[in-house]
């Protein structure tokens, strides 16, 4: 490992430091070229096994032998110390349990369903955009973060749940903060407030059913009993953590990548076919999410050559792995041309994003929406001054000031 990683007091390389938060990129290429995986020490001290390249972080995906289980863990990281009313979530759990509980959500999240939101996200983006459209007239600059990337999944996963509006921005808020929280002390409140939050919801819906995933999933459990108390809620927890946060930053840090690479913002711009195919390279370049769920080996699990012994704490670093030169030729240049989507942003194999197909039309609809919005929208700031998230596990920037103005008879 180089000199250029803090050595953490368990004697074990501490990479990810304030310049790693900033642009993650270089730490992983300096990783990536040394050694496939690496033992290091997360920021809090506790030691895990990075995977590197791209190869290997796919095969580790569907690896049997790597579960989520936390049962299987040691004394490594072990992620979120969720109350256990919350832990029981797709994201923890291994086959046969984890197939009937997906399969159950996967009822309530139909084809039908989530095309049903689509006249919705595109309302809420037009909403959004007009709030945009009125600060840039008044001659102010707008933060994309605050007034449109954080609200737009929000509408989503509110409506996917029926959540009343005013209760929404401050569910954001408490995600935002267990996620990235100004000192550690706070996010077992914020974890606390979710899971109270959730069980107020719960008793609102099963009082009064309707036509959303919530009362669906609420169903599932009371008729068939296939689906225990905690299961609900923790489903719900997830769905709501995991559809809120990783569209919230694609979006704002979508909008960066184009901003920063004007000739292909333009093309798309002139082409709107072109947008599945940006969206894909973005989910590719700036995704958020830096490490798939951390896996413990059920028994000794040789990867990259390097054996790691049972119970140990493996991350699959997807960043790193999508700027593997090994798999793609040029991996830093962002190219909405590039023919290579196979990527790993939405997961692989049993986990698979359950709201893939969600979070690709979100994306498509907040970056198209603004693009035909704002023809001439630019950077409010020089883009070395952004603030970014303290944080390994997402990029996520904290604001995105921009400016612009509104294209005269703009509405659709
Ligand atoms: C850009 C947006 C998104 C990204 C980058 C993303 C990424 C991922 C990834 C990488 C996984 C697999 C984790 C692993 O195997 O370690 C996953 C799983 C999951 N995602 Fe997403 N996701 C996004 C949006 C959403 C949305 C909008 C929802 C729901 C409304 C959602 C719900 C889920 C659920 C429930 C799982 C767990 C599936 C399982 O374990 O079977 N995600 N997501």
């Amino acid at each position: 490992m180089s000199s250029t990683s803090a050595t953490s007091s368990t004697g074990l390389p501490q990479p990810f430091g304030k310049a790693h938060f900033i642009d993650p990129y270089p730490t992983y290429a300096r990783l990536r070229a040394a050694a496939p995986v690496h033992r290091i020490a997360l920021p809090d001290g506790s030691p895990v096994w990075l995977v590197t390249r791209e190869a290997d972080v796919r095969a580790g995906l569907t690896d049997p032998r790597l579960s989520v289980n936390k049962a299987h863990s040691g004394t490594g990281y072990r992620g979120f110390a969720l109350p256990p009313a919350l832990d029981a979530n797709l994201l923890n759990i291994d086959p046969a349990d984890h197939l009937r509980l997906r399969r159950l959500v996967s009822q309530g999240f139909t084809p039908r369903r989530v095309e049903g939101l689509r006249r919705r996200v595109q309302e809420a983006a037009d909403r959004l955009a007009d709030g945009l459209a009125a600060t840039f007239t008044a001659g102010h600059h707008a933060d994309i973060v605050t007034d449109f990337a954080n609200p737009l999944p929000l509408v989503v996963i509110g409506d996917l749940f029926d959540v009343p509006e005013p209760d929404r921005k401050p569910f954001s808020a408490w995600v935002s903060t267990m996620f990235a929280p100004e000192h550690p002390g706070q996010v077992p409140e914020a974890i606390d407030r979710i899971h109270r939050f959730l069980l107020a919801l719960i008793a609102a819906r099963r009082a009064e059913p309707g036509d959303d995933l919530l009362s669906a999933l609420i169903a599932a459990r009371d008729e068939g009993d296939r689906l225990s108390e905690d299961e609900l809620l923790s489903l719900a927890f997830l769905i709501l953590m995991a559809g809120s946060e990783n569209a919230q930053h694609l979006i704002s840090g979508g909008l960066l990548t184009l901003l920063r690479h004007p000739g292909q913002l333009a093309e798309l711009r002139a082409d709107p076919a072109l947008l599945p195919g940006a969206v894909e390279e973005l989910l590719r370049y700036a995704h958020p999410n830096q490490m798939a769920i951390r896996r413990f080996p059920t028994e000794p699990v040789e990867i990259g050559g390097v054996r790691i012994p049972p119970g140990e704490t493996v991350l699959l670093c997807l960043a790193s792995a999508h700027r593997d030169p090994d798999r793609y030729p040029d991996p830093d240049r962002f190219d909405i041309h590039r023919r290579d989507k196979a990527h790993l942003a939405l997961g692989q194999g049993l986990h698979y994003c359950l709201g893939a197909p969600l979070a690709r039309m979100e994306i498509a609809i907040a970056l198209e929406t603004l693009m035909h919005r704002f023809p001439d929208l630019e950077l409010a700031v020089p883009a070395s001054t952004l603030r970014w998230r303290a944080s390994f596990r997402s990029h996520a920037l904290r604001e995105l000031p921009v400016t612009g103005q509104p294209r005269t008879g703009a509405s659709r």
